[in-house]
């Protein structure tokens, strides 16, 4: 039998690593977070002050710690630089199930293949140690980028939720998507 110290940490990618997040993460957060096109692309409209950012890193800590949800730092592998977060949320051991949520902090570093390595790893996680059966997400129907990385791994597009966002002056669709245990194994 292979021991398990052989087998390749699902917490690494190519590009990238995820780690837990620090409060020593916070400036290298306020540097980006509140850029424009990702605020928008996460339904995150009114800019976060430092002390929101602060409260959110303890939240998530707290959450881990109940195992209600799991957000990690996106680390740079080559210069070690953080590039943003990725996470399992509403984690439900019943059925098995939680929601994925992903961002690269700054639009210079979108398209250069960080968010689609984070995701891989989160999925990794997901499936082989949270032992879940099934991932879910919501994501605007105009990031592209984000809804062909998430088809590109497996999620299938399960639904629409019409015009469910109000988004700078008009209604927008979310897309439903989901990746079950099953076709991860197949990817
Ligand atoms: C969405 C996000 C996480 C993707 O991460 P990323 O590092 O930018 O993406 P990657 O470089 O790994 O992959 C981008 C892919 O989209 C493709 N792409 C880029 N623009 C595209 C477009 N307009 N239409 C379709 N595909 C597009 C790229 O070619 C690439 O695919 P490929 O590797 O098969 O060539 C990142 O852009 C981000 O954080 N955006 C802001 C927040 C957000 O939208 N989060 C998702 C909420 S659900």
């Amino acid at each position: 039998m292979t021991s398990v110290y052989d087998l390749p940490s699902p917490f690494f990618g190519e590009k990238v690593f995820l780690r837990a997040i620090e409060e020593s993460d916070l400036p290298s957060i306020m540097e980006h977070w509140n850029a424009y096109e990702t605020r928008v692309s996460l339904g995150k409209f009114v800019p976060s002050s430092s002390i929101e950012r602060e409260q959110w890193i303890n939240e998530v800590n707290q959450k881990a710690k109940k195992g209600e949800a799991y957000t990690f730092a996106i680390i740079h592998k080559v210069k070690e630089e953080f590039l943003g977060t990725v996470a399992l949320k509403r984690i439900n051991m019943i059925n098995r199930g939680a929601s994925l949520s992903v961002s690269i902090h700054n639009p210079a570093n979108h398209n250069k293949g960080y968010g689609t390595d984070a995701v891989r790893c989160i999925l990794k996680i997901g499936f082989n140690i949270l032992n879940l059966h099934r991932i879910e997400l919501h994501v605007y129907e105009f990031t592209a980028n984000a809804v062909h990385i998430y088809e590109k791994l497996g999620f299938k597009k399960v639904g629409v939720r019409r015009q469910a966002s109000f988004i700078i002056g008009e209604y927008r669709d979310d897309l439903v998507m989901d990746i079950l245990e099953e076709e991860f194994v197949e990817l």
